[in-house]
């Protein structure tokens, strides 16, 4: 089957912001994703460059049209490649073979009498660039851009669009999955219960020059929109190029909710006038807003994709997006929320499992895939849950519920997690009569982990790809054929990966919310002699209030040279800390990480053997066996101990 994704072309008249970045991530994964299920896919972006505003945009900025669209054009093709976007075809409304082909198709409607010439008075919108209905306004306004629209009287030409309302009900009743989510489906349905009126296409040059002449009045030049919706069928070829008939039946659009009209009436019922059938399906997301706050320019709070990448990465902003936004609904971005997810799913769940498992393999397994005993019920249930992760990943994904997907993946990531854990490798390492069960755990743990790999090719690449070469895996990866247990052969070489996300520190403000004590010099300076409970070692209620005592996640350990006693932990409380435990001779490195500790945060901080420590951890000392403190269950890192 052939699959053909689209995004809307955006305006010219603004540089690339989130908003677009987002449809073109879904767009690129849904590419991606459709690749490794081993459909035969193409992805088309592009920009929309006719029409007032861009006439506007041009003039404000003192140059021509021409230029400007091919400045701003430019920005939208360059912003893609360093977000891991790789559009098959980038289109431009001002391509002459677009040109040429919106004027044929302008002329074969207006032959066949769906176009004609007729006064119209109405309520047009700069913003939208569109007339808008008495219905549409909210208190005289156009809810979009908050302004009221002009009354413009004009001779123009329309588009019979009203001819095709009862064929365009019916299809959109017959082929439920034709609009999702279902509300938007719900919305176009509930619009054409009303009588469709016919479409404006044109404008008169009086009035707007930079726009797609009608080859049949060259007074007049095409309305944005029905320049724009052609993209679709251009980019590929129409009428007669070899890529037309193998990917039109395969398309499927990606857009906003505030460009739904167009697509759910105009475009199918333009396509219905060319005697083309409509579009597969389209997909129709919500808005991310920022801060909870509508993202605009005059707010100052537009977010662009290069800054976000710069400070985050492109994979960490890819999943992001995709795990935060529910497709169809709004969304809030925020950098918190953001480093928050990549501390968490990112740093800590994904991270952690990569380097436990690789550092295991490497020191236990002398690097290489380790041949497996038969499995046990602890295993199964491993093999269980890995197994329903790619039945559900695949279905979320083909009905783009992106967050849903990769929750499914999270699950056993978690699950992993807690079978290093349970299974504890490390003892397993200790006894020689273990071998066969530490050489089952370890394949165990690459098999999932390389399950894990395969779903997040479509999602984060680089990640995918820098994990597929720590465990040795070649070629093409392929749902179908990968996508079984059991694939991972012993015996390949397996590497270590560098750390794949860094832990960032959240804003200032939501450091740790724990106030220091603070010390009153003259209290102290006054303080009586020694009291009796003194004496006897006791201390005050106060005293015990000076220690800081916190939680920390173990997000890094290493042997310190020279030591056989000392490991250097890299603490997660909530903000990073190096702490040197003496506790090499009870606790392996690759243990630590993913361990939950209790420490000492406000000690002086000390050098041992040369490395500066910033607390302590907590542990009883039994004989010479040292066993770390720990809770009874999971809590963020820096919780206060009280
Ligand atoms: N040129 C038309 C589309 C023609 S398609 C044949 C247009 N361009 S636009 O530049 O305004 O882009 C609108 C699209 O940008 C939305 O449908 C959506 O894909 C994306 N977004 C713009 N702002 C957005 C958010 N704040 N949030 C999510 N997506 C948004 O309309």
């Amino acid at each position: 089957m052939s699959f053909y994704i689209t995004t809307p072309i955006f305006y010219v008249n603004a540089q690339p912001h989130l908003g677009h970045a987002y449809s073109t991530i879904v767009a690129d994964t849904i590419s991606r994703f459709q690749r490794l299920s081993g459909e035969e896919v193409r992805f088309q972006t592009g920009t929309d460059e006719h029409g007032d505003k861009i006439a506007q945009a041009a003039a404000e900025a003192h140059i021509t049209p021409r230029e400007y669209v091919d400045l701003i054009s430019a920005m939208f093709r360059d912003s893609w490649p360093p977000l891991s976007i790789k559009p098959d075809n980038f289109i431009r409304t001002t391509d002459p073979e677009h040109i040429k082909t919106v004027q044929a198709i302008l002329q074969k409607v207006y032959d066949q009498d769906d176009i004609y010439f007729s006064e119209y008075t109405g309520l047009y919108c700069q913003g939208c660039e569109r007339f808008l209905t008495e219905k549409e306004l909210v208190a005289g306004n156009c809810p979009d851009h908050l302004k009221p629209p002009e009354k413009i009287s004009e001779q123009n030409y329309f588009f019979r669009m009203s001819k095709y309302q009862e064929w365009l009900i019916d299809h959109i009743k017959a082929n439920p999955e034709f609009i999702s989510p279902e509300c938007y489906r719900n919305e176009v349905l509930s619009f054409l219960s009303e009588p469709l009126e016919d479409l404006c296409i044109s404008r008169p040059t009086s009035r707007l020059t930079w726009g797609i002449p009608l080859p049949f009045d060259e007074k007049f030049v095409t309305y944005v929109w029905f320049d724009a919706l052609i993209n679709y069928l251009t980019g590929i070829g129409y009428p007669d190029g070899p890529d037309f008939d193998r990917f039109w039946s395969g398309a499927e659009h990606i857009i906003a909710k505030d460009i739904l009209k167009p697509h759910a009436i105009y475009w199918p019922t333009m396509l219905k006038a060319l005697d083309l059938p409509p579009f597969r399906k389209l997909h129709v997301h919500g808005y991310w807003n920022i801060n909870d706050t509508k993202m605009s320019k005059s707010i100052g709070n537009v977010v662009r994709p290069g800054e976000m990448i710069e400070q985050y990465g492109t994979d960490a902003v890819r999943y992001f997006l995709l795990r935060e936004m529910s497709f169809g609904l709004d969304s809030s971005y925020s950098a918190d929320a953001l480093i928050a997810r990549q501390n968490s799913d990112l740093a800590n769940d994904l991270g952690n499992l990569v380097s436990r498992s690789l550092t295991m393999v490497k020191n236990f397994a002398g690097s290489l895939v380790p041949a497996p005993a038969p499995s046990t019920d602890q295993d199964k249930e491993l093999i269980t849950a890995t197994e329903e992760m790619i039945t559900e990943y695949r279905l979320q994904m083909a009905s783009f519920n992106f967050h849903r997907a990769l929750q499914a993946v999270w699950k056993v990531i978690g699950l992993a997690n807690k079978y290093i854990v349970t299974t504890a490798p490390w003892e397993l390492a200790k006894d020689p009569a273990q071998s066969d069960r530490l050489a089952t755990v370890l394949y165990h743990l690459l098999e999932s982990l390389r399950l894990i790999t395969l779903t997040l090719h479509p999602v984060m690449p680089g990640t995918a790809a820098k994990m597929s070469a720590a465990l040795g895996l070649e070629g093409t990866p392929q749902l179908n054929q990968d996508g079984k247990w059991g694939m991972l052969q012993p015996g390949t070489t397996i590497n270590l990966c560098p750390s794949l996300f860094p832990r960032l520190d959240k804003a200032q403000s939501a450091s740790t919310g724990q106030e220091k004590p603070v010390k009153d010099k003259k209290k102290q300076a006054a303080a009586p002699p020694k009291s009796e409970n003194e004496e006897k070692g006791l201390i005050s209620f106060e005293q015990f209030q000076q220690l800081d005592l916190r939680v920390g996640m173990v997000v890094a350990a290493e042997k310190i040279n020279k030591s056989d006693r000392l490991l250097k932990l890299t603490i997660n409380a909530p903000e990073e800390r190096t702490v040197v435990a003496g506790i090499a001779k009870s606790y392996s490195p690759e243990e630590m990480i993913g361990k939950q500790v209790i420490i000492v945060a406000n000690l002086k901080p000390a050098k041992l053997m040369g490395v500066p420590s910033q607390g302590m951890v907590l542990a009883a000392k039994d004989g010479n066996r040292l066993v770390l403190s720990a809770l009874a269950d999971i809590v963020p890192p820096g919780c206060k101990v009280s």
